[in-house]
Formats: C-alpha cells, sequence, structure tokens
C-alpha cells in the first residue's frame, strides 16, 4: 500500500504513543519522542506522509527492551530466520522482532513494519519512509555525538548523501569495537554513495 493512502488521525496517534510507550524502559521515550519529531519534520521536507511517519517512528525500538532471550524467543515465535552475521549481533534483533510485534500487535501496514525492520542496519534501495526513520533515529534532537551537526544539516538538504554519511557513521562505530558492520550496511553504503556520484554527474 502507497503511504499516501494510510490515515492516522491525531487521536489514533496519541493512542498508539500510550500503547507504545509501556513497551518501552521510560529512559528510552524521550528518545522515541524525539524519533517522531525529526521522522515528521524530514517528511514534511521530503514529502513523506508524516502520519505513518510518526507511526513508525513511535512503534521502531518497540521491543528494544526485551532481553536477549526474549528477543531470542520472539524470533522463534514468529518464524524470523536469521542470517549468521544477524545471528551474531543481538543489539540488531529489536529491528527484527519490533517489525513483526508491529504487525501483528498493533496490526501496522508493510510499509511501516519494513521502516522498523531496517532503521538499524539500513540495505540498498530503501523507500523514502525507510530512509526517514533509518535518519531520524540518527539525528533525533536527544542524540549528541561527533559529526551530528553536519549529518543533522544535510538530512535536510541531501536525504541520500545523508543516509550514506549515517551508514559511514554506523561502520566507523562497529569497527572502532572491533566488529565487522553487517553486510547490508556496507552494500547500502556502496549503494548510496554510488548514488550521489551518478547524481552528480545527471
Ligand atoms: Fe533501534
Ligand atoms: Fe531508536
Amino acid at each position: 500500500m502507497n503511504t499516501a493512502e494510510i490515515h492516522y488521525s491525531q487521536s489514533e496517534l496519541a493512542k498508539l504513543r500510550k500503547q507504545a510507550y509501556k513497551w518501552l524502559d521510560k529512559r528510552r521515550i524521550p528518545h522515541v519522542q524525539g524519533c517522531e519529531e525529526a521522522a515528521v519534520k524530514l517528511s514534511a521536507r521530503w514529502g513523506e506522509n508524516p502520519e505513518v511517519a510518526a507511526a513508525a517512528a513511535i512503534l521502531h525500538d518497540c521491543t528494544k527492551n526485551k532481553t536477549e532471550r526474549e528477543q531470542m524467543d520472539l524470533l522463534l515465535q514468529y518464524g524470523i530466520t536469521c542470517d549468521d552475521a544477524l545471528l551474531a549481533a543481538p543489539q540488531l534483533y529489536h529491528a527484527l522482532t519490533g517489525a513483526a510485534v508491529a504487525r501483528d500487535v498493533f496490526s501496522m501496514p508493510e510499509a511501516i513494519c519494513s521502516a522498523i525492520r531496517w532503521h538499524t542496519t539500513g540495505k540498498p534501495d530503501m523507500t523514502l519512509l525507510e530512509k526517514i526513520i533509518y535518519l531520524a533515529d540518527y539525528i533525533e534532537p536527544t542524540r549528541n555525538f561527533p559529526g551530528l551537526g553536519p549529518l543533522r544539516q544535510c538530512a535536510f538538504e541531501d536525504l541520500d548523501t545523508a543516509v550514506a554519511l549515517g551508514l559511514s557513521m554506523t561502520m566507523d562505530e562497529v569497527r572502532s569495537k572491533g566488529r565487522e558492520p553487517y553486510y547490508l550496511t556496507k552494500q547500502a553504503y556502496e549503494f548510496y554513495k554510488e548514488r550521489n556520484r551518478t547524481n552528480a554527474f545527471s
């Protein structure tokens, strides 16, 4: 379904916030609120449906408070298969389980579940909503780390360049911890870096 055809009233979003926040550690709520704020602003800038972006942001970390064991149980419960690289990275599980919970418990449409699914690693050729949630998670107002200023600015000037920048920052962070970035993150980076190069000549 095209995201333009999805509609959530303000009262529906308020109800969703109330239900979704129950799943979260209280300390994570400001991050989720910030992510919603950033997602709505990015939607206004890039022509996405802000109601859909808000719903995706509200739910994007809905299973983040689950333990690794609980995440594994959810993966099994929903029949989600993981490749070895993903299995070795428990910090990524919540994107998969969050998407499944958004679908099953919150009855969210596929476009929203997919944005939740890809918010941690990214992937090549993302939808507009997937890119917005990926970046909103990164640049929301409560975040504070080196390089964030230029990324925040870039997100409103050139979305694909901002995605490439975010992906490269993620890969740097993962490598700084002695791990190898997830292969789809590397592929996504190549995709958006390449796209920017192509656009520069078009
Ligand atoms: Fe997350
Ligand atoms: Fe998040």
